[in-house]
């Protein structure tokens, strides 16, 4: 459909005139105050027109209130004295679309369809080069790919909404679930009502990693961050104590780099206040990529050192069990 809406002043929304036409072909209705009209720049105001309704213009600017540029300036029914009609004709600006395109673990058999046609109709790609690289193949040739530093979430969101701004299609990549500890947050509390968005699910790592170690987010469940670069260490503290005490099941993002070391240990010890030793704990690496590693131990027997930044920690809850070698919560049927 081509036609976004009608557009008049207040005073004519009872005219049946307009309302009939409209409704033959659909069209919705809009209505716009005098003096909100009397403030549009037009090309063909009118002191007659004025005199009679309070505003130079109607149908010019009825269709120019919203911007855009004017395809057909205004003209009056022929042969009509006085008119019965004046119409003009409007293009509405182009209004940038801004994708939040989660591209899933790392496997493309876990990118979804709507990633992909999302990728093949982006004019723009923004993304660190390791996730741009993962989704070259989708892209059309001639798509415009702005480089991004690692670590500067901020600017790689700012940069993606300009490019939408000024009209053009932009697709913004985060690895797993773009919604989940990655760029749909900070781009979304810089995009405003300018821009449309659009936000493409996707595998986060615990759903990637739940699915190689069996099924330990059968039941209740929580994710929590152990990096405390944007949040301080009591709050993530609280949370983890509050998940021990709900006894949910906890995935563990971030779980360990090599500038904090300590944050693991001090998760488990805070879970063991609840649960037993022998709590299954799931420790996957790499999940659905090159060198992934699938791994269950214990809470007792969790091994801190074969985690880094490229694993999750999945903590079972007083009901997960291993059975036939692969972690289980149940749902609680007898
Ligand atoms: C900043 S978070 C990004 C999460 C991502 N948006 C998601 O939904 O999976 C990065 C953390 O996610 C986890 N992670 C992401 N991809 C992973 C994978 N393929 N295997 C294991 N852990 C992964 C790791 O804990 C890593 O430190």
């Amino acid at each position: 459909r081509s036609v976004a809406h009608v557009a008049t002043g207040e005073a004519k929304a009872g005219e049946q005139g307009i309302l009939h036409a409209a409704a033959a072909r659909g069209w919705p209705v809009v209505t716009h105050p005098t003096d909100v009209l009397a403030t549009v720049d037009v090309p063909n105001p009118s002191r007659i027109v004025h005199a009679a309704v309070g505003t130079p213009s109607v149908a010019e600017a009825a269709a120019l209130v919203d911007g855009g540029d004017l395809l057909v300036p205004k003209r009056t029914l022929s042969g009509s004295r006085p008119s019965m009609a004046t119409v003009a004709v409007a293009r509405r600006p182009v209004r940038g679309r801004l994708a939040l395109v989660s591209t899933g673990p790392g496997d493309d058999r876990l990118l979804p369809d709507l990633a992909r046609s999302t990728l093949a109709s982006a004019e723009v790609v923004v993304g660190l080069d390791q996730y741009v690289d993962r989704v070259r193949g989708f892209l059309r040739p001639g798509t415009e790919i702005l480089p991004s530093r690692i670590g500067d979430e901020i600017a790689r969101a700012e940069t993606a909404i300009v490019a939408a701004r000024e009209g053009r299609s932009v697709a913004l990549l985060s690895g797993g679930d773009v919604g989940i500890y990655a760029m749909g947050s900070p781009a979304l509390e810089r995009a405003g009502e300018d821009i449309d968005v659009v936000v493409v699910p996707g595998v986060t790592a615990a759903a990637a990693a739940a699915a190689l170690l069996g099924s330990p987010l059968g039941h209740d469940h929580c994710a929590i961050s152990l990096s405390d670069l944007l949040t301080p260490w009591q709050v993530i503290r609280r949370r983890i104590k509050a998940a021990a005490e709900g006894d949910f099941v906890v995935s563990f993002y971030n779980p360990r780099s090599r500038g904090r070391h300590w944050q693991l240990d001090e998760a488990r010890a805070l879970l063991s206040e609840h649960r037993k030793p022998e709590t299954p704990v799931g420790v996957v690496t790499d999940a659905y990529r090159p060198g992934q590693r699938v791994r269950t131990t214990t809470l007792g027997d969790l091994d801190p050192s074969v985690v880094d930044m490229l694993t999750i920690v999945l903590v079972g809850n007083s009901q997960t069990r291993m059975i036939g070698g692969r972690m289980c919560t149940p749902r609680g049927y007898m």
